[in-house]
């Protein structure tokens, strides 16, 4: 079974790709743009782009809307996620979060899967914390200061592990539970 992923965002595709060749599936990576509303849920964005994507004839397809919600912060930037990377990055969430001793955050993924005429939607979340400084290389976004553990980053932990106990990984078994049902 081949799943076209679409998303302009390079890390996804390879975490996609490792957690689902155990499912014997294959990943595309399918660059189409498409609108992502302003909404306050992660799942009216995905389901937005599926009928997007839907309309202008893609079959077969996932797309993932994710986002960092950290409690001191009252969720923030959660939905507004991807926006805050690009403008005060990692570096900016340390600062707002400088002499705060709450630290407990969560990461949750959104993914929307159009499979055999289907519509699947799906919410895979990881508890964790924000460190107090960046560490690590691997992965992406917030990765480097984010810890489900309190110990290590993301960014500090090879994709498979990640993949273990990230909120894209528990979205891809959820996923998987209503896929058996599909096929
Ligand atoms: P989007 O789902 O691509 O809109 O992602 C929202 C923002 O969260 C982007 O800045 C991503 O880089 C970031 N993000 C999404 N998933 C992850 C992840 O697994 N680790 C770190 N950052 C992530």
């Amino acid at each position: 079974m081949i799943l076209k992923v679409v998303t302009s965002n390079p890390g996804k595709v390879t975490e996609y790709r490792e957690a689902l060749s155990s499912f014997s599936i294959d990943i595309e990576h399918t660059r189409i743009p498409y609108d992502e509303i302003q909404t306050s849920r992660l799942e009216d964005v995905v389901e937005n782009g599926m009928e997007h994507l839907k309309a202008s004839g893609l079959t077969d397809f996932i797309i993932d809307d994710s986002g960092m919600f950290v409690g001191a912060l009252k969720g923030f930037p959660g939905v507004y996620s991807a926006y805050v990377q690009r403008t005060i990055g990692n570096a900016g969430i340390l600062r707002l979060m400088e002499n705060e001793e709450n630290r407990e955050a969560n990461f949750q993924c959104c993914i929307g899967c159009n499979l055999k005429g289907k519509d699947i939607v799906v919410l895979g979340k990881c508890d964790g914390m924000i460190l107090k400084k960046e560490t690590g290389t691997e992965g992406f976004g917030y990765d480097p200061i984010f810890s489900h553990d309190g110990k290590r980053s993301f960014a500090e932990l090879p994709i498979v592990e990640k993949n273990r106990v990230s909120h894209r990984g528990d979205a891809v078994r959820l996923l998987m539970k209503e896929i058996e049902k599909v096929v």
